[in-house]
């Protein structure tokens, strides 16, 4: 029976590594009896798993909060709670800003959601449980208290069943200038391979046929082992390989200084793991890069670029790009667009800058690029970024490619039940696959001819003969 008081809904934005930690919230909730909900209105205790990147990814969820305050009111027996790296930057703000949540809990603290529903229930008041600030102790004090919380899994929560997301690292110490993720994720820190291979391993059994694993730079992963030997990113792949059941190992985010030749040998070597390397270049431009202490060089930066193509001549790279940072150039601006011309990218995402409270750069670099300028960069490189992808996928055409079939495409899910819809998945090296097929296909792997594409689409039809008949296309 569903229990009263414990229907929960929760709202998730920014990257992957919150919608891990949504599913682990969940996974833990309902443990303690909880069920989910679809929207806020229905629920006991509605959650914000938030982020902190830009300053439009807070100011939508201040508005959200803005929007149920008269609910809150009118039932204020109704729990709200704040997580995430808003929760951790902002800790008191919250408060300030949204006096009726009742919860605000940093992303290391998750572990401690049921146990803090139950404090404000008992009539405890308001709740807080962060981590320590970067100035708040030793590594090793604050590092503990950012705990990783990951040994729940509850596949109803994934994207679909048969794919998940396994957290290897988490933090960040590289403190790029611009970048807030440092102080609301704490130190980089590996999991062990012990904990991330029977994870897999519970993962493959659940189902799932492809892991993504997660790190702010991932390939620099390292975990120092009880017997004194380290284990880094290539080895761990390599433990990961022979797991039955799955069949794609991908991984997000790299760091180019990382991209090592030993790192990319052992990628060419192990067919499950994907060819798709999503390495953020930021800037094409030296002066930026410095200025943003990302720690490479354009040159460097082509340097691991060519080692890359070089060793995997068939991978798909994939990059990062802020546009209008403190003092960037007309001439620094034409750099990154260069760049992009030579890398010709699968795709790029693109950023405006946004000036982070209790960055490097909020400290000592102008916030001085006018909005309409960045706006006009952003537009301008997209332009030069979609019609080199729109190029490279119309050399697809005619081509059959691997897809793993994830579900119905948006087009798709206004299909009735039962009829031919419109399916969407993606190729080992990430790219996005229409065609239509039905339902039942999801979590196959087919092989689709591509007949036509789009900058970030390809659409094709199955080629398996079998198959087709199976779902009655023919
Ligand atoms: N750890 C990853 C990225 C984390 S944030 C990496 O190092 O690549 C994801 C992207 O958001 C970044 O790659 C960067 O392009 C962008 N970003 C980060 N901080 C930003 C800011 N203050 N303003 C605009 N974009 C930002
Ligand atoms: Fe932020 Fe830089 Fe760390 Fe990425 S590497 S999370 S951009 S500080
Ligand atoms: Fe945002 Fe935190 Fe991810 S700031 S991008 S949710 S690590």
């Amino acid at each position: 029976m569903e229990q009263m008081n414990k229907r929960v809904y929760i709202k998730t934005v920014g990257c992957q590594m919150n919608v891990l930690d949504s599913e682990m919230v969940i996974a833990d909730l309902k443990r303690h009896g909880y069920t989910v909900v679809d929207t806020p209105k229905e629920a006991d205790c509605i959650f914000y798993n938030t982020c902190s990147v830009r300053e439009h990814a807070e100011e939508k969820i201040y508005s959200a909060l803005g929007k149920i305050r008269q609910t809150k009111e009118q039932q204020p027996d109704k729990l709200i709670g704040v997580m995430g790296c808003m929760a951790q930057k902002d800790q008191e703000i919250v408060f300030k800003r949204a006096p009726y949540v009742d919860m605000v809990i940093g992303p290391g603290q998750l572990h401690r959601v049921p146990d803090l529903i139950e404090k404000v229930r008992a009539g405890e008041g308001r709740q807080m449980a962060v981590s320590l600030k970067r100035n708040e102790g030793t590594q090793a004090v604050i590092a503990r208290s950012h705990e990783t919380f990951d040994p729940l899994r509850d596949p109803s929560m994934r994207p679909t069943p048969f794919q998940a997301y396994l957290r290897i690292q988490i933090g960040c110490d590289k403190f790029c200038t611009y970048c807030v993720v440092p102080n609301t994720r704490g130190p980089e820190q590996g999991r062990s391979p012990q904990q991330i291979v029977s994870e897999a391993q519970i993962l493959a059994e659940q189902g799932c046929r492809e892991i993504t694993l997660l790190g702010q730079t991932v390939n620099s992963y390292k975990f120092k082992n009880e017997d004194g030997t380290i284990t880094d990113m290539a080895s761990l792949l390599e433990q990961l390989q022979p797991i039955e059941g799955l069949e794609r190992i991908k991984f997000v985010t790299n760091y180019p200084k990382d991209m090592t030749e030993r790192l990319l040998c052992t990628i060419r070597d192990l067919p499950k793991v994907s060819p798709y390397l999503h390495v953020p270049a930021q800037s094409g431009s030296d002066v930026v890069l410095k200025r943003m202490k990302r720690g490479y060089t354009v040159s460097d930066y082509m340097e691991m670029f060519e080692r890359i193509e070089r060793i995997l001549p068939e991978a798909a790279i994939s990059s990062d790009f802020i546009v209008g940072f403190s003092g960037e150039t007309e001439e620094d601006f034409q750099k990154t667009i260069k760049l992009v011309e030579r890398c010709r990218f699968k795709n790029s995402f693109i950023f405006q800058y946004s000036e982070r409270p209790g960055t490097k750069a909020a400290d000592r670099l102008p916030d001085d690029i006018p909005r309409e300028v960045k706006t006009r960069r952003n537009n301008e490189l997209l332009a030069v970024q979609d019609a080199i992808a729109k190029e490279d996928n119309q050399k697809l055409i005619g081509q059959t490619v691997d897809v793993l079939v994830e579900g119905p495409s948006k087009k798709g899910l206004k299909s009735p039940e039962g009829a031919v819809v419109q399916m969407t998945g993606r190729t080992h090296c990430d790219r996005i696959v229409v065609f239509d097929g039905n339902r039942r296909q999801a979590g196959q792997f087919m092989k689709v001819h591509v007949d036509d594409c789009s900058s970030h689409t390809l659409v094709g039809r199955v080629e398996t003969v079998d198959v087709v008949n199976i779902g009655g296309l023919a």
